[in-house]
């Protein structure tokens, strides 16, 4: 198999594994920052913290931010949240993340960091440890304070599109 096979075979497979999605935000001394993941992962709950991880391109600014900040928030969407999906991916022509912010309403958190208003769960984050691992960031965050939304319906992508979650109808 080519590299370049092997390249569209993974995107492809990866691709299937549907996820949530999430904006990661971060706030203090290196500025105000925004990015849509997909990466977004539980580590453990049970150490001294629960903790999660996040993959960040080392190109976004986003990236540098949260590891100069030292801390982050990771804002799961809910499922009537797709343009914002969109807006913090860059894709509504807001490369400006300043301006990504000014289309969202936010609280700011116990660790300054930017809570997104209506997501389906918010979690505030200090940066535990990070690796550069080619070209993506791996931050793994401890959770230091967990906001839920009433409404749990959390906003999925999978083959490319944004999805909901359905549950499967139960047989004996
Ligand atoms: C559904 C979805 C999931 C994404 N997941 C990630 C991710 O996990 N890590 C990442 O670095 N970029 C991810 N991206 C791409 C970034 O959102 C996008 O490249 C970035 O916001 C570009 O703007 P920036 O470079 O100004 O941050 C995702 C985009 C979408 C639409």
């Amino acid at each position: 198999m080519t590299d370049i096979d092997l390249r569209s075979r993974f995107l492809e497979g990866m691709s299937r594994a549907a996820t949530f999605v999430a904006v990661a935000t971060t706030d203090g001394e290196a500025g105000r920052f925004g990015v849509t993941i997909s990466s977004l992962t539980s580590v453990s709950a049970d150490g001294s913290q629960p903790s999660l991880l996040a993959c960040i391109h080392h190109l976004s600014p986003a990236a540098p931010a949260i590891l100069r900040n030292r801390a982050f928030c990771a804002n799961i969407l809910q499922e009537d949240q797709q343009q914002l999906a969109d807006l913090f991916a860059g894709r509504a022509g807001a490369g400006d993340h300043l301006a990504r912010f000014e289309r969202a309403d936010w609280m700011t958190g116990a660790l300054g960091q930017p809570l997104l208003t209506g997501a389906s769960a918010r979690f505030e984050c200090r940066v535990a440890t990070s690796v550069l691992w080619e070209t993506h960031h791996i931050i793994v965050g401890n959770v230091m304070d967990v906001h839920l939304s009433e409404n749990p319906a959390t906003l999925l992508y999978g083959q490319r599109a944004y999805r909901r979650a359905v549950q499967i109808a139960h047989h004996d």
